[in-house]
C-alpha cells in the first residue's frame, strides 16, 4: 500500500510572515489528516525559515525547497545547496519542474545531477516530469516521458530511487484550469511505473510513489486518487489558501 502525498508547490509566492499566518491556521485544523496522507509544503527559500518555526510542534508536515544546486558550495551567484537546505530541517526538493525546465533551462542532465546531489545530503526528491500539449497531440507523450525518466535517472541507484517521489505533470494543465481527465492521468501514470519497472525492476516500482500535477484541488483530487496509479499530488494554485489545501487534503484522506 502506497500512503498517499500531497505536496503543496508555492512557487514565488508567499512571504515569511504570509508563511506564518499561513501555517498557524493550517496545523490548526489538519488535526489527524498526515495519519491517512503525508503533507509536503514547498514555500520560497526565504520563507523557509518561518515555515520551519511555524511547525516547530508539528513535525508531522514536512518541508521542501523546490530547486537546489547540484553544486557543493562556492562561486555560484544566486544558488542554494542541499547542505544549506539540510541545516534547515528541510527534508523534501522539488527537482526539474516543468517551470525549471522551460524558463530556466534545465536539461534532463542538469536535473540527473540535480537529483544525484539530493540524494547525497540524504534528501528526498521529487522528480517532476511532463510532456507539453504540443508534445501529446504530435504522439510524443511516451517518447517524452521515457527520455525524462531514463536520463534523470541516470545512474540512480536502487537504494536512492526507494526516496525519490515522481510527479507526473502534463505542462498543459499547470496553472491552466484544465485538469487531466482521470483517464488520462492514470494511463500516463501507469506508462511512468512501466519505465521505471524497465529501469529497476517491478518490485521496486510498485513501491514508488507517483503524484500527478496541473489543476488539482478538492473537487477533482478523490477522483484522481482514486485510480490505482496515482499516489498523491504536487499542487499550485490550490496550495495558496490554508482552506483550499485543507480541503483537498481531507478530500484526499476520505477517499482511502
Ligand atoms: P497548479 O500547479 O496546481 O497551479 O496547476 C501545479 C504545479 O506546477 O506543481
Amino acid at each position: 500500500m502506497r500512503k498517499p502525498i500531497i505536496a503543496a508547490n508555492w512557487k514565488m509566492n508567499l512571504g515569511p510572515k504570509e508563511t506564518e499566518a499561513f501555517l498557524s491556521t493550517f496545523t490548526g485544523k489538519l488535526d489527524n489528516l498526515t495519519d491517512q496522507v503525508d503533507v509536503v509544503i514547498a514555500p520560497p527559500f526565504v520563507s523557509i525559515p518561518a515555515a520551519i518555526a511555524a511547525l516547530s510542534s508539528n513535525s508531522d508536515v514536512a518541508i521542501a525547497a523546490q530547486n537546489v544546486s547540484e553544486q557543493d558550495n562556492g562561486a555560484f551567484t544566486g544558488e542554494v545547496s542541499t547542505m544549506m537546505l539540510k541545516e534547515l530541517f528541510v527534508r523534501y526538493v522539488i527537482i526539474g519542474h516543468s517551470e525549471r525546465r522551460t524558463l530556466y533551462g534545465e536539461t534532463n542532465a542538469v536535473i540527473n545531477a540535480k537529483l544525484k546531489q539530493a540524494r547525497v545530503a540524504n534528501l528526498k526528491p521529487i522528480f517532476c516530469i511532463g510532456e507539453t500539449l504540443e508534445e501529446r497531440d504530435g504522439g510524443q507523450l511516451e517518447e517524452v516521458l521515457s527520455s525524462q525518466i531514463t536520463e534523470g535517472l541516470e545512474g540512480i541507484s536502487e537504494k536512492d530511487m526507494k526516496e525519490i517521489v515522481v510527479a507526473y505533470e502534463p505542462v498543459w494543465a499547470i496553472g491552466t484550469g484544465r485538469v487531466a481527465s482521470a483517464e488520462q492521468a492514470q494511463e500516463a501514470h501507469a506508462f511512468v511505473r512501466s519505465v521505471i519497472a524497465g529501469l529497476y525492476s517491478s518490485e521496486l516500482a510498485e513501491k514508488i510513489r507517483i503524484q500527478y500535477g496541473g489543476s488539482m484541488k478538492a473537487a477533482n483530487g478523490a477522483e484522481l486518487l482514486s485510480q490505482p496509479d496515482i499516489d498523491g499530488g504536487l499542487v499550485g494554485g490550490a496550495s495558496l489558501e490554508p482552506q483550499s489545501f485543507l480541503d483537498l487534503i481531507s478530500a484526499v484522506a476520505e477517499s482511502e
